[in-house]
This record gives structure tokens, C-alpha cells and sequence, in this order.
């Protein structure tokens, strides 16, 4: 098996099961047109959060790490016309180009793009006191996901789930001797997730058009 294959069989599943439209589509070519990397969460894996929010009643939803907005669109069409997808972008250039994709998709009145450092838009939510969120999606600088993952316990309530992506990277994150700060971020997330009595917590590898890499999925507890 090799990337090539994983990349055909997501090609035939985006096409057989998962399906797209215009929107998504066009946010995804606002992505490589801006310049952007293509790290956009797969359709497959963007369709995965839109269930999950479904499936908990999500109405108010957190994302740590917006890009062009694709994840966001799909997780903003899965909450009700007055629920909330809060996403927080450090660039605003990236911001922007997120926004504009968040609008087309006619969605933009559910989301609030907040530009900045995560953990200080984190910090500033919490002192805002906001409404807790039903489910916490963190994909940013991998090296955060430490604080980001302390955020997201003070930030929810018992049933929200919280998912993270890449914490595989290539297999990466089996490697003990790392000195990689990415990999060092996601392991030490790993292990302090698996600690947390607040948290029931699994991890899947995934492969695919996006190459091998994995996501983390817990639901609070207590
Ligand atoms: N969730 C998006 C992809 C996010 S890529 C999707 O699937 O469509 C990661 C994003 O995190 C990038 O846009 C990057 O600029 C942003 N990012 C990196 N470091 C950050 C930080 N410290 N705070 C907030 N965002 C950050
Ligand atoms: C990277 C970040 C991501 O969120 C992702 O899904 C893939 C790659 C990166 O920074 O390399
Ligand atoms: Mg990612």
C-alpha cells in the first residue's frame, strides 16, 4: 500500500460516499489559490466532524486553527441557525480568505472567526465567561496541543467531546527519542489526555489523500 492508492481509494470514497458541493469545494480551491498548504481536513474527516457535532446536539463549537475555513464549514453547517463555531486563526490573511469562503457557504452568521494567538484567545473566551462549548476541535501548531487540550476541559461540560487531529504525523509519534516540538506536543497531549479522569479518550490511525496520520477523540466525563 502506498500513498498513491490511499489517495485513489479517498478519491473513490469522496465521490461513492462522502459527496461535496459547491461550497466546500470552492473553499477548498480558495486554500491552494491563497497559497496556502493543503492541510485542510480531508472530505471524509470534514464530514466526520460535521456527525459528531450532529450526533452530540452540538450547538456551539469550538476550532483551535482555522486556515481557509473548510473544517469550519462543515462543522457550522452542522449546528442549528443560532448555535456558534468559534475558530481561532493566528494569521489574518489566512483569516480572511476563511472568512470570505465561510460567507459563500451562507454560514457566515453562525461563525466567529477571532484572529490571534490560540492560547491567548483561549485565555480571553474564559474570561469572557462564554457558554461552555459541546465540542472542541483542535487542529493548530501541534507543540500547543498541550494548553490547547487544558483549554478545552475548562472550556466545556460533561458530554462534549473534543477531537484533535494529526496526532500520528507518519508514525512519527511512536518514536520515544523525538526532539521534534510537533511530536513532543502530541505526545505529551497523548499522555496527559490519558491521565485525565475528566476524560474517556481513544486515538485512530487514519491513511488517505492527506497521507498517514491519525486524530484523537474524548468525551468528558466528569
Ligand atoms: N482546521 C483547518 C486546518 C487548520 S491548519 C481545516 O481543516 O480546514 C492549522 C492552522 O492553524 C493554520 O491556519 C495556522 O495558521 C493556524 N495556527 C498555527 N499556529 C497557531 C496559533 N498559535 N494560534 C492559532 N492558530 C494557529
Ligand atoms: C500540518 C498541520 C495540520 O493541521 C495538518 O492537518 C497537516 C499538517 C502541518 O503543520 O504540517
Ligand atoms: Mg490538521
Amino acid at each position: 500500500m502506498d500513498q498513491a492508492r490511499w489517495s485513489d481509494v479517498d478519491q473513490y470514497l469522496d465521490e461513492a460516499v462522502v459527496g461535496s458541493d459547491a461550497a466546500l469545494d470552492a473553499a477548498l480551491a480558495d486554500v491552494a489559490a491563497a497559497g496556502m498548504p493543503a492541510i485542510s481536513v480531508s472530505p471524509a474527516l470534514g464530514k466526520l466532524l460535521h456527525i459528531l457535532a450532529r450526533t452530540v446536539g452540538a450547538r456551539r463549537i469550538l476550532e483551535v486553527g482555522t486556515l481557509g475555513g473548510y473544517s469550519t464549514i462543515w462543522m457550522a453547517r452542522a449546528v442549528p441557525a443560532d448555535g456558534r463555531v468559534v475558530t481561532l486563526e493566528i494569521d489574518p490573511s489566512n483569516a480572511a480568505v476563511a472568512a470570505a469562503s465561510i460567507a459563500r457557504a451562507g454560514v457566515a452568521d453562525r461563525v466567529d472567526i477571532r484572529i490571534g494567538r490560540g492560547v491567548d484567545s483561549l485565555a480571553s473566551l474564559m474570561a469572557e465567561g462564554v457558554e461552555p462549548f459541546d465540542m472542541v476541535f483542535i487542529d493548530a501548531d501541534k507543540q500547543s496541543n498541550p494548553e490547547y487540550v487544558a483549554w478545552a476541559l475548562r472550556l466545556t461540560r460533561v458530554g462534549s467531546v473534543i477531537i484533535v487531529d494529526n496526532v500520528v504525523r507518519g508514525g512519527a509519534v511512536a518514536d520515544a527519542a523525538t526532539t521534534d516540538p510537533s511530536i513532543l506536543g502530541i505526545r505529551r497531549m497523548n499522555e496527559m489526555i490519558a491521565a485525565e479522569p475528566r476524560l474517556l479518550t481513544t486515538a485512530i490511525q487514519t491513511v488517505g489523500s492527506k497521507g498517514y496520520d491519525g486524530f484523537a477523540i474524548a468525551l468528558v466525563i466528569s
